[in-house]
């Protein structure tokens, strides 16, 4: 049906799925939204968004009232619905830790394929190791009518959380991967809001034409690339610690150069988050399994030097509290440590793989008496890491403490009032782990002060 406007469906309602969904519809498409999950369709069909995210919260309820959005668990009406289906579902990390878990792309492209009755695009969204797309044609060519014609494409996305909104319908690049002329045009015609808007503001989305391995590829060398740059700046924190340099400074100094960049040069307790540590993990062990492990082996490096920096906050706190090492780290018993950060980065709920609280839980088990604050977290923080105490805000979970850590960089955090927070602590002892606070005004507040990367 008409190439001009095409229906698109989005299958997976998680972060990626739920977001494309409200803001293609917002771009002016007709959309469907399908999930298995009854709990998740209730609450998106109710203009509720099941995750925090700024801004989409009114465009859905815009999108469900004007009718173009709405939300279905019946693989029968995603099927009828849609010119286009994109395939959203989470690829998790597998339970042994290597490579990615594709279950669900499995399952939702299967049931997808039975369903459909007429020509239509199944387009891959999800991340996913190289030879999935294939894969997923070859699904789709025993589940579908075969006088259907049904053909796969493949289109990355590159959507950072809490920039969510205007990563998808501003994107800074489009991958597209189609094996004809018929898919291309018509995926076109799907990405016709975004080049729209473009031009009204305008600005130009460079398109990427490529096969189904590249695009695919694409997305892991993505992630890749930007935790190594993270990496890479933390391990000159370290030789920063050695020299007595101060990483902050340095990171300045790169990024003036623009073959550098000056943007994800933030040394500090690196990365986390559902993407960057599942994502390089997954391209390694996809990798090995092609023959290609050697050309990644890089990328364990660049792990372990994300994990060095929590052993390093960890470390700190024993020498701030003139604590001794145990054969098991610093042993930390009874010290009370306030907790300033569990999301993996600000303005956002989301705790998965989360420096801050993988370090909260390396200080509970140290011994410490952990109390930990978040302006979002909380909520996913305390299904992930029970066994701390969870504070109101921040100034309760500082009340009392002899070791303030500052591990995610909220504004509420960076603008605190070192006088205030001074007050009622037991002791003046603070961790910059996030190289967000202003080291001369705690200082004068008398504040001892330790950061990553930086003499204080
Ligand atoms: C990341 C990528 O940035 C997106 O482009 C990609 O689409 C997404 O993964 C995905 O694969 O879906 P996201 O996980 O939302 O997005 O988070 P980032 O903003 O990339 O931050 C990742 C982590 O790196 C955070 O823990 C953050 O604190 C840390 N970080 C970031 C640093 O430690 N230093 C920096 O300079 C920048």
């Amino acid at each position: 049906s008409g190439a001009s406007r095409p229906r698109l469906t989005f299958l997976g309602t998680g972060y990626l799925g739920a977001t494309y969904a409200i803001c293609y519809a917002e771009l002016g498409y007709e959309v469907l939204g399908f999930d298995p999950d009854v709990d998740k369709i209730e609450k998106l069909s109710g203009g509720e968004v099941p995750f925090h995210e700024p801004g989409l919260d009114e465009l859905l309820r815009k999108n469900v009232a004007s009718g173009r959005l709405r939300f279905s668990t019946s693989y029968q009406e995603t099927a009828d619905f849609g010119d286009v289906h994109f395939i959203c579902v989470g690829t998790p990390q597998r339970a042994n830790g290597l490579g990615a878990e594709l279950g669900y792309v499995e399952t939702c492209v299967t049931n997808l394929a039975q369903h459909l009755t007429r020509k239509a695009l199944i387009v891959g969204k999800s991340t996913v190791p190289v030879g999935t797309a294939e894969w997923v044609e070859q699904l789709v060519g025993k589940n579908a009518k075969p006088e259907l014609g049904i053909e796969v494409a493949w289109s990355p996305e590159f959507l950072q959380e809490g920039f969510a909104v205007d990563d998808v319908m501003r994107p800074n690049r489009i991958v597209v991967a189609t094996k004809t002329d018929w898919a291309n045009s018509l995926l076109h015609a799907a990405h016709k809001g975004v080049f729209d808007l473009a031009a009204v503001e305008d600005r130009e989305v460079p398109v990427v034409n490529t096969d189904f391995a590249t695009a695919e590829l694409v997305k892991h060398a993505a992630n890749a690339f930007l935790a190594t740059k993270i990496s890479f700046v933390n391990a000159m924190a370290e030789v920063c610690e050695a020299a007595g340099g101060d990483v902050t400074a340095l990171s300045r100094a790169l990024g003036h150069d623009p073959r550098i960049g000056n943007r994800f040069l933030q040394a500090g307790l690196g990365f986390g988050g559902a993407c960057l540590p599942k994502d390089i993990r997954a391209f390694q062990a996809r990798a090995q399994e092609i023959g290609a492990g050697e050309a990644l082996r890089f990328l364990h490096e660049v792990e372990l030097i994300n994990l060095r920096r929590r052993q390093r906050v960890l470390n700190l706190a024993a020498d701030l509290l003139s604590r001794r090492y145990g054969p098991a780290g610093p042993d930390l018993s009874g010290a009370r440590v306030a907790v300033l950060g569990a999301t993996f980065k600000p303005n956002t709920d989301d705790v998965r793989d989360a420096p801050a609280l993988a370090v909260a839980g390396m200080l509970a088990r140290a011994g410490a008496d952990v109390h930990v604050y978040d302006p979002q977290g909380i909520e996913n923080a305390k299904r992930a890491l029970p066994d701390v105490t969870y504070a109101k805000s921040m100034v309760d979970a500082v009340t009392d403490a002899e070791l303030v850590c500052v591990l995610t960089e909220w504004a509420e955090f960076r603008n605190a009032d070192p006088v205030v927070l001074g007050d009622v602590v037991a002791a003046k002892n603070v961790i910059d782990g996030r190289n967000c606070l202003d080291v001369p005004t705690w200082k004068s507040a008398g504040w001892t002060i330790r950061a990553l990367g930086r003499p204080t």
